[in-house]
């Protein structure tokens, strides 16, 4: 058994010397072709750890599930079979590559270049389609029949049913009824995709809620089925083969911003965080160029000091949950906070290992965007380049306000997704308030 929100809280101490230790050893990592010194690489270990974040913390029943995909990840990832089948499926199905779009009344406005990184053009209308493309894929070679996820926004949720109704596969989408309400439209979709949504009416029905079921679920069902998670969160290896498969999104920009700006690197690179996954991909062929200043903007909600928040690096402490040792936002006695967020894709009161390890090192500046300057921002560039964004990525457009640009500083910003699902909240938003900016 495991607690509601936490898998084993074993001794982790072992493994965590075990990391250190490879640290100062200079422990050479071999990725993506790349030798890299541990001392500077803010990608993941080989025992699936980021600095002190990361690991794999999960009941037994579902130890030899997560061993599995632990030993054939890579392998499946990296073979040539996978490679052409997911390329092609990018290219003919989800319409990759997302244009980078050189926004000119935006930069004009921030008194810099602002480049927008297009995945709300993506087939199923965001990101995560990328990850579920691979993650269907390396579940057929595993044999596996059955499907499930968890989502909040619902984006998740319908990539995942639209790529289990293309291989023909079971799909069980669990989400919180909160985001069942207020993502209605992404509900719908899923079940004309064929999926069975469930919604889950445990703590305060969003996606941490969600997640606990999923778990719930693939220990109940750990033979038959592969469990899709959504972001760069669970135990080891799902933050580091969700980022891998999402980092399409940083190799398309290298490409579109030598070809546009003559340089492959950015001055800036922004992208918002729930639990990671188009931060991680917009990030992944940098994150070991100290050049690029990276930003993530999490979710203030209504402020981080109101409680009301889901900003999980401004006030999380070391935990874990769902499989990883990370921040959570948690109380004095290790229970986690309800958190809360307009946005159903940043209501999550974990983060990412990647991020954590970021954000620790100060490899990333971290700022906190409230749900009102989030839904400013989004009206913004509505007006100024005829793009409505989720609310969630609206959170990295609300991070500009915050930032000192120069002029000549190329600043690339991730469009997550687009903001049809949304729309009833930003019509909520009291439009008096829009103009007293
Ligand atoms: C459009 C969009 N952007 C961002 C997110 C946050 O997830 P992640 O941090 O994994 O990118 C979500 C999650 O549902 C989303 O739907």
């Amino acid at each position: 058994m495991y607690a509601a929100h936490t898998f084993i809280r074993g001794n982790k101490t072992e493994k965590i010397q075990k990391a250190l230790s490879h640290l100062r050893q200079g422990f050479f990592h071999e990725h993506n072709n790349i030798q890299q010194d541990t001392d500077m690489n803010y990608l993941v270990d080989k025992d699936g750890y980021y600095g002190e974040f990361g690991g794999a913390y999960v009941p037994e029943i579902l130890h030899r599930c997560v061993d599995e995909l632990q030993k054939n990840y890579l392998q499946v990832l990296e073979s040539d079979s996978f490679r052409q089948e997911f390329a092609q499926l990018l290219r003919d199905y989800v319409g990759r590559p997302s244009p980078l779009y050189l926004a000119q009344r935006l930069s004009r406005k921030y008194g810099c270049k602002i480049y927008l990184k297009r995945e709300d053009l993506n087939h199923t209308g965001a990101h995560k389609i990328n990850n579920t493309i691979g993650q269907i894929l390396l579940a057929r070679r595993m044999g596996k029949r059955r499907i499930i996820a968890e989502t909040g926004a619902g984006q998740h949720g319908v990539a995942t049913a639209t790529v289990c109704a293309l291989m023909n596969m079971e799909c069980v989408v669990y989400m919180g009824k909160t985001d069942v309400e207020r993502q209605h439209i992404n509900v719908e979709k899923m079940r004309m995709l064929g999926a069975t949504v469930v919604p889950v009416t445990s703590g305060n029905m969003t996606l941490k809620d969600a997640t606990n079921e999923a778990i719930r679920d693939w220990c109940c069902h750990p033979a038959d089925t592969y469990y899709i998670i959504g972001s760069t969160v669970g135990p080891h290896p799902y933050p580091d083969m969700v980022a891998r498969l999402q980092s399409v999104i940083s190799e398309e920009i290298r490409k579109q911003l030598q070809e546009q700006e003559g340089r492959p690197n950015p001055d800036y690179l922004i992208a918002c965080v729930g639990g990671g996954s188009n931060a991680a991909g917009t990030i992944y062929h940098y994150v070991n160029d100290e050049r690029v200043q990276i930003v993530l903007a999490e979710a203030g909600g209504k402020g981080v000091e109101t409680g009301q928040t889901a900003a999980t690096i401004a006030l999380g402490k070391m935990g874990i949950i769902h499989g990883s040792r990370t921040y959570v936002i948690q109380n004095e006695d290790g229970q986690i906070e309800e958190p809360y967020s307009i946005s159903a894709g940043l209501d999550y009161p974990g983060i990412g290992p990647m991020h954590a390890n970021l954000a620790q090192r100060k490899r990333a500046l971290v700022l906190s965007v409230n749900d009102d300057e989030a839904i400013r921002a989004a009206y913004e560039l509505t007006r100024l380049e005829g793009i409505i964004p989720a609310l969630e990525s609206a959170h990295a457009l609300g991070a500009l306000e915050k930032l000192q640009f120069r002029p000549d500083d190329v600043v690339v910003l991730t469009v997550s997704g687009r903001g049809d699902k949304d729309i009833e909240t930003y019509l909520n938003f009291p439009q008096e308030e829009l103009t007293n900016q």
